[in-house]
């Protein structure tokens, strides 16, 4: 299926890692010149294996004037912007279960990074792409997001901010000729997931502690009826797809690829 992305200029903020790094390279294979932004200074790892129409940018998404210089500079070193994707997000370092384990403080990085970097980059990106009313939004959620995970209370609530966020900016950007919708991923396999399984078996005996295979395999094998995890590379191919004309008539939308983790009616 030709998605009719050769040569579109695509923004992956969150580019150097886990499921961002696997849309940069389904951006690049699908022909598009693709901007790897991060605060890491992996996104030149990543740029350089994307190949010369690529720009690495190192920016933290926190950072509002940052965020506008470095679309500024993408519009003007890459070509016109044509699909942001979002991926940035950061859990808490702390297990919930009552979210009164945490301090109301243990919030604020959370929602600064997850939350406002979502809206720092939109409103960093969107005033050309309307000029032009053409253009796609991809912001990312969680099963945590739908389902009020106790996990990581302030990851679950921002999770959920993200999809009032993608539909509001659907409705907002609709007229315009520009979507916005968002992927709910159930357990990836990627550095923010090892995170979470030293987070979740740190307080078990070492002698009982699993293997990170063998806790994702319990894990996945309770929650989600097809049973498996999810690799980044199919995000990836989600996030193209979202982004060509094929979907053209889908906005405002949570896609979960989760393995039927979590069903709605
Ligand atoms: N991995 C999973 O199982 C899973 C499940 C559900 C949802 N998600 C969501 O998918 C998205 C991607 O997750 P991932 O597993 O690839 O995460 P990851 O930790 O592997 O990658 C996140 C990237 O964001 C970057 N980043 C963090 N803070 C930043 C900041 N302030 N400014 C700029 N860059 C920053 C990191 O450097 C990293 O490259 C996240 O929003 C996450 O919440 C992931």
């Amino acid at each position: 299926m030709d998605l009719g992305l050769h040569g579109q200029v695509a923004v992956v903020v969150g580019g150097a890692n886990g499921i961002g790094k696997a849309i940069a390279h389904s951006f690049a294979a699908e022909g598009a010149r693709v901007a790897v932004v991060d605060r890491s200074p992996d996104v030149a790892i990543v740029a350089a294996e994307l190949g010369p129409n690529s720009l690495p940018v190192v920016v933290d998404v926190t950072d509002y004037p940052a965020m506008q210089a470095a679309a500024a500079r993408i519009e003007a070193e890459l070509g016109p912007v044509a699909h942001v994707v979002v991926t940035v997000g950061i859990d808490s370092g702390k297990g919930g279960f009552p979210f009164w384990n945490l301090e109301p403080s243990d919030w604020t990085r959370v929602y600064t990074v997850n939350v406002q970097g979502v809206v720092n980059t939109a409103h960093a990106f969107y005033a050309p792409m309307i000029e032009r009313r053409h253009g796609t939004f991809l912001f990312f959620s969680s099963v945590a997001g739908l389902i009020g995970s106790q996990t990581d209370p302030p990851y679950s609530a921002s999770k959920a901010a993200i999809i009032n966020f993608t539909q509001v900016a659907a409705k907002d950007f609709a007229p315009y000729n520009i979507r916005a919708n968002a992927i709910a991923p159930g357990m990836v396999h990627t550095p923010l997931q090892r995170k979470v399984y030293t987070l979740a078996t740190a307080n078990l005996p070492e002698n009982e502690r699993p293997t990170y295979e063998e806790w994702c395999e319990t894990k996945i094998k309770r929650l989600a009826p097809l049973g498996r995890m999810v690799d980044p590379e199919e995000i990836g191919s989600y996030a193209v797809y979202l982004a060509s004309q094929h979907a053209r008539n889908v906005t405002g939308q949570v896609l979960n690829v989760d393995g039927g983790w979590v069903m709605h009616w």
